[in-house]
């Protein structure tokens, strides 16, 4: 049986009982593919590849993953890199395939090359900022040249069977916010939903995202709306959703600080009970991860970087977490990453189990997390709460 300690949630979504708003179906349909619950893992290049997919996928509550960004010209020539990126994993279902390009005639091609690995949905890249890529006219540029735009995606879908979608920001500055008019010519072209981040190019990451302008896009078209931008808890997705009317929410950053936060808005949209992670829970799910990364790659040096990067993210909802990112920096080795990670928790689970006493000696009431302290321990027990906590979502996943 699931222990795990929960809070209780309106049975009515929040976002549900604004006037005049429609509540979010629990289904988002993109062409005939069904994205239950409308929740969805943005790419994130360098964060998100298969590894995260596959943990994040057996979390729960997580209806659509997308790959990191493919180059479709690299993918033509066939290059090792372009391919591992658009590799896909069965039990990551439904995943899209993002490819970026500004020549329709190569992305049409490479959308067909991956037709082989069998994504569920084609998704198109007309949102990264990075000069790398809008110098040669893909990503971003395409917010400012929506001819362009628009015959990439004609070209791609009369190319490949199966949805095509679009990733966009609301324009190339605020001067042009082009994301209406874009997604409109998307539509007309063939595109079955489009996700947009609530800012600019010229914004970068910077500043907060202008969720009021995605409706503004909702407007414009009758396909599904998927907002992001700056969703980090239940809150900030329900609130998301109410002020720009989406039909899904897509969640980046904040998934790789805490990668239950998918499977707790869904809770949330579906009225249940929010899981809570464990100091124990987290401990577990960061060691399966970095456990992940390196039984997919041999170079020591290349996992450390990519734990660096991992823990750069993680300091959301772990107490002191910011000395941790600052102990796995200074690892040299993978095993002293793993080390200061366990360092890390012993030490946290120490105090939270300290301040538990010290309540009950004074006769206070203990929070839900930190009354499970006491049940979970370390090592092997812990590991398998945390495969209990991983089926147990699995298993309540809306
Ligand atoms: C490190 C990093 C890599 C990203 N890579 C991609 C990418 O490959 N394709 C893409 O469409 N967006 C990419 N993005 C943008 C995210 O998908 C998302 O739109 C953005 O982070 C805002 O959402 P968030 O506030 O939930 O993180 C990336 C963002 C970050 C931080």
């Amino acid at each position: 049986m699931d222990t795990t300690p929960t809070v209780p949630v309106p049975a009515v979504p929040a976002h549900a009982t604004q006037p005049g708003l429609a509540p979010v179906p629990a289904v988002l349909h993109v062409g005939q593919v069904r994205v239950a619950p409308p929740t969805v893992l943005a790419p994130m290049e360098g964060l998100t590849d298969a590894t995260f997919r596959t943990l994040l996928r057996a979390m729960g509550g997580c209806g659509l993953v997308v790959t990191e960004l493919v180059s479709a010209r690299e993918l033509r020539l066939g290059t090792a890199r372009a391919r591992r990126a658009a590799r896909i994993a069965e039990d990551t279902r439904p995943v899209a395939i993002q490819l970026y390009g500004a020549d329709p005639g190569t992305m049409a091609e490479s959308a067909r090359i991956c037709e082989d690995e069998g994504p569920d949905i084609i998704d198109i890249n007309m949102g990264c900022p990075s000069k790398a890529v809008t110098r040669r006219g893909a990503g971003a540029a395409l917010l400012r040249d929506l001819d362009r735009a628009a015959a990439i995606v004609g070209a791609v879908r009369k190319a490949v069977n199966r949805p095509v979608t679009i990733k966009m920001r609301l324009g190339w500055d605020a001067t042009s916010l082009t994301a209406p008019e874009l997604a409109r010519r998307c539509e007309l072209e063939g595109a079955d939903a489009v996700a947009v981040h609530a800012r600019t190019r010229e914004e970068m990451y910077r500043g907060s995202a202008h969720w009021e302008e995605i409706a503004r896009v909702k407007a414009a078209v009758s396909i599904p709306v998927i907002g992001n931008g700056d969703v980090t808890s239940v809150g900030s997705a329900l609130r998301m959703l109410r002020v720009s009317g989406a039909d899904g929410v897509m969640v980046g950053r904040a998934a790789v600080r805490n990668p239950w936060l998918l499977l707790q808005i869904s809770q949330a949209l579906a009225g249940r009970p929010i899981f809570r992670p464990t100091l124990s829970q987290q401990r577990e799910m960061l060691l399966e991860h970095f456990a992940r990364v390196r039984a997919r790659c041999d170079h020591p040096g290349a996992v450390l970087g990519r734990m660096k990067r991992i823990i750069g993210y993680w300091i959301d909802g772990v107490p002191n977490a910011e000395s941790l990112r600052r102990q796995v920096f200074h690892a040299r080795s993978p095993d002293e990453a793993v080390a200061e990670v366990n360092r890390f928790f012993d030490q946290a689970m120490r105090e939270e189990g300290t301040a538990i006493r010290a309540a009950d000696g004074a006769g206070t009431n203990r929070c839900a997390p930190c009354s499970s302290f006491r049940r979970e321990g370390t090592g092997e027990r812990a590991r398998s709460d945390f495969r209990r906590a991983v089926v147990s979502n699995e298993h309540g996943k809306p």
